[in-house]
């Protein structure tokens, strides 16, 4: 059962980590949140000045997922990228043409836990085992290019803070690298 809670590291190479750089209270096994008490906001999260809360407040231990203004900003990127993949000629065959609101939900809740949301993908689909679920669909490395060229597309236009914005880049990259599955 803890398993389905784990953070980070959700593919089953191990190779994804939670960036230390933007997570400072803890690695990828942190608790979300127990350790602040902080709450998300649902939006326009406030800028911060410093990275303490306060002149002499506790550091700033806050989520990416929070910082990036939480659901609504993960439902942007998402849906931004679906629009793309929709119309791609190597890519859409590959989604379910009756279940894209499916598609978008589970994508966005993956990301979402990880970096540092709700972790509503595993209590509804279990362990993502990533590579395992893609495994029916031939993720070829032309595959992998088309689906990164939207994902980078879809960042363009929600623009994420420049830290965050490397770091879901430099994320992306290496996960799809993994998912790479057929090589003719
Ligand atoms: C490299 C090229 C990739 C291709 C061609 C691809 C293709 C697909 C397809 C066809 C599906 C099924 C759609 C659905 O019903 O949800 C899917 C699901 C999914 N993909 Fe990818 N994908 C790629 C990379 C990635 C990467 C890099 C990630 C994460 C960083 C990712 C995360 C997911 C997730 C979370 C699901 C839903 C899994 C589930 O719960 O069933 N995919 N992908």
């Amino acid at each position: 059962m803890n398993e389905t809670r784990r953070q980070g590291g959700q593919h089953e190479a191990g190779a994804h980590r939670f960036p230390g750089a933007a997570h400072p209270g803890g690695g990828p096994s942190a608790p979300r949140q127990a350790h602040t008490g902080i709450q998300a906001p649902a939006a326009n999260p406030q800028p911060r000045l410093t990275l303490r809360s306060g002149e002499r407040g506790d550091a700033v231990t806050d989520t990416v997922w929070a910082q990036l203004g939480g659901t609504e900003t993960f439902e942007r990127l998402v849906r931004a990228f679906y629009r793309r993949v929709r119309e791609d000629e190597v890519l859409a065959s590959m989604y379910p043409e009756a279940d894209w609101e499916g598609a978008i939900w589970r994508l966005r809740t993956f990301f979402e836990q990880y970096w540092g949301g709700p972790t509503t993908y595993s209590e509804q689909r279990g362990h993502p085992r990533l590579r395992m679920r893609h495994a029916p669909f031939p993720v070829t490395p032309e595959a992998k290019e088309h689906w990164l060229a939207h994902m980078h597309a879809a960042l363009d236009e929600v623009e994420l803070p420049p830290m965050h914005d490397a770091a879901f880049r430099d994320y992306i990259e290496r996960a799809a690298l993994a998912m790479v599955n057929r090589f003719e």
